[in-house]
């Protein structure tokens, strides 16, 4: 039998239930339905495939759900709806797909513990905005225990999907003020990810994020499909550290389809990254693709392996294809950004298919993060090891900042590197200059002019 909301009930929505003391009551609206046709208002669950490389584990596969819950909102830009949506969530776990409705708008005040998701479709088609009470935010965000990140909310469970359409919006500007007068203001990232697994999360709008858009830590089999990120502050404090992913803890991640406009790494591959497939992305104003920084944490051994990052077209930013670690000695890049003396390994790394547009270096390879004196850095040669790496097909321009030089490959010692190529390397600089600084590399590998200027790191 095919479902047909109700009239009243097909334009349910928080306002409405909330003139009627009986409908306040209940959680959320909730609606079974049996057989194939889907009730109004829900958006179809996308079928994502990733395409044209193909990740080590297919995508996740969910089964059909089979209730719909509609989450109800103050609708006024003020009342947070927090409670709305736990009881949404909660109603519709196991088997449903809850709905963010077109035209609503929903605030959220309350720091969210979603790790209890099981089988759940989330559907936001609507405009969801984050609080900008920061002395909230910072005495109840939750803490992840790397590089004091902390999140607004921590997503975690089996098979969810997120989808819809709409928007989640991070109220950034308080927090590029505050931080520009504090750099220990704790600021939350928008997407926090601790044990999802086979999962998707696609077609959404992310904008001001006050950190990090994603932080995916613990989590396994989960696809980002066409997330489109965009913010930037409007006053002269700069939005600072707003990478677009990073990874942590994590395996089997695809992250595709993306445009990303943004202030730090475009996606970062952090300690314990594994099989991680990266395409068609475009991003704007970033720091790159990059593994690490790792060998932050003396005593801890960070492992990246198995990274395919293909197709990616890169304009104003610092680097396109990055792999940065700390010295072996402490080092500081800020007051809230120390490290140095780790160790680890990256393995098996392929950059292929990249185009680059005014980026000042096309490649870095880098054993001296947050150490600017090189002779230093030297003298404490890195135990974080760096072998089979491919960066293939690059094409551009860089821009003048490190002319002529277009790349930096430098390695601590001479052990601390093996098996880096670069072919098809048709980078040029301004003045069409191929040079690059090499540093304890294997220089017949390497498709550039390699030299022993040193003009700097990033
Ligand atoms: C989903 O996409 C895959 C690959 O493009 C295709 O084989 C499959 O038939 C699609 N499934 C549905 C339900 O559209
Ligand atoms: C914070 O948000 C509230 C509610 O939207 C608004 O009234 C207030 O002006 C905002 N405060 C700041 C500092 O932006
Ligand atoms: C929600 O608020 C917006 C404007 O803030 C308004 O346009 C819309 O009609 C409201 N939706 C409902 C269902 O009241
Ligand atoms: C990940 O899992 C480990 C082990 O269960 C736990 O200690 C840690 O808090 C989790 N979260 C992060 C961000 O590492
Ligand atoms: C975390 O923040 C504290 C100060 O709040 C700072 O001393 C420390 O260096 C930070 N740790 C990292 C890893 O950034
Ligand atoms: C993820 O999916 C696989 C295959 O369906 C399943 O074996 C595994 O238990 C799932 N992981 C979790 C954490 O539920
Ligand atoms: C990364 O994995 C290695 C090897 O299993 C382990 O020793 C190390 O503690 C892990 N690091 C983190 C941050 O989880
Ligand atoms: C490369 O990515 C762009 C999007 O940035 C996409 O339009 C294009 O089709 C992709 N090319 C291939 C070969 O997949
Ligand atoms: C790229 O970023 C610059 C600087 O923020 C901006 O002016 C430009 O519009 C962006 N380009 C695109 C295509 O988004
Ligand atoms: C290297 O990584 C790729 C994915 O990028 C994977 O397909 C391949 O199996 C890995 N090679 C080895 C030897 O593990
Ligand atoms: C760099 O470090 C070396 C070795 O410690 C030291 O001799 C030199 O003065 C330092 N250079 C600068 C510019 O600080
Ligand atoms: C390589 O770089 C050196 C030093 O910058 C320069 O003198 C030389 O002309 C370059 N060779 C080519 C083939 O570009």
């Amino acid at each position: 039998m095919h479902f047909k909301l109700p009239a009243i009930l097909a334009v349910a929505s928080a306002t409405v239930s909330i003139a009627n003391p009986t409908w306040q009551a209940e959680n959320s609206w909730i609606q079974s339905f049996e057989g194939h046709q889907a009730p109004e208002h829900t958006s179809p669950r996308p079928n994502i495939s990733c395409f044209p490389k193909t990740p080590h584990q297919p995508p996740p596969w969910s089964p059909p759900r089979n209730k719909v819950c509609y989450v109800k909102s103050y609708n006024d830009s003020v009342s947070d709806d927090s409670t709305y949506v736990l009881n949404a969530l909660h109603d519709c776990n196991n088997g449903g797909h809850v709905v963010f409705k077109q035209g609503l708008k929903y605030t959220i005040g309350t720091a969210l513990d979603l790790t209890f998701l099981n089988h759940i479709d989330i559907d936001v088609q609507s405009y969801i905005q984050f609080s900008n009470d920061t002395t909230y935010w910072q005495a109840n965000s939750f803490r992840f225990v790397f590089q004091n990140v902390t999140s607004f909310f921590k997503l975690g469970g089996n098979d969810v999907n997120i989808f819809g359409g709409g928007t989640i919006d991070g109220n950034g500007q308080i927090w590029y003020d505050l931080y520009a007068s504090n750099i220990y203001t704790l600021r939350p990232v928008l997407f926090g990810l601790d044990g999802l697994h086979n999962s998707t999360i696609s077609n959404l709008v992310l904008r001001y994020s006050p950190e990090y858009y994603h932080f995916i830590a613990n989590s396994t089999n989960v696809v980002f499909d066409n997330i489109n990120i965009a913010g930037g502050s409007k006053s002269a404090n700069v939005a600072k550290n707003t990478d677009g992913w990073d990874t942590y803890r994590s395996s089997d991640i695809v992250i595709q389809n993306s445009h990303i406009n943004n202030g730090d790494d475009c996606i970062s591959f952090k300690p314990n990254s594994t099989n991680i497939l990266i395409q068609n992305l475009f991003c704007n104003g970033s720091h790159g693709i990059s593994v690490g920084s790792l060998g932050q944490y003396v005593g801890e051994f960070d492992i990246v392996q198995n990274i395919y990052v293909y197709n990616i077209s890169m304009h104003n930013a610092s680097d396109a294809a990055r792999i940065k670690v700390w010295p072996n000695t402490p080092s500081a890049l800020s007051g809230d950004l120390q490290g140095g003396g780790g160790s680890g390994l990256v393995q098996n790394i392929t950059y292929d298919t990249i185009l680059v547009d005014n980026v000042d270096y096309a490649i870095e390879v880098d054993q001296c993060y947050g150490q600017s004196n090189l002779t230093l850095c030297l003298q404490y040669p890195s135990p974080l090891t760096i072998s089979d790496v491919l960066f293939t097909n690059f094409q551009g321009k860089t821009s003048k900042k490190y002319a002529p030089e277009t790349s930096t490959f430098a390695c601590s010692s001479d052990s601390a590197c093996s098996n880096i190529v670069a072919q098809g390397i048709d980078v040029q600089s301004t003045g069409g200059e191929r040079d690059a600084f090499c540093l304890n590399v294997d220089v017949a590998t390497l498709d550039v002019n390699c030299t022993d200027t040193y003009k700097g790191f990033n």
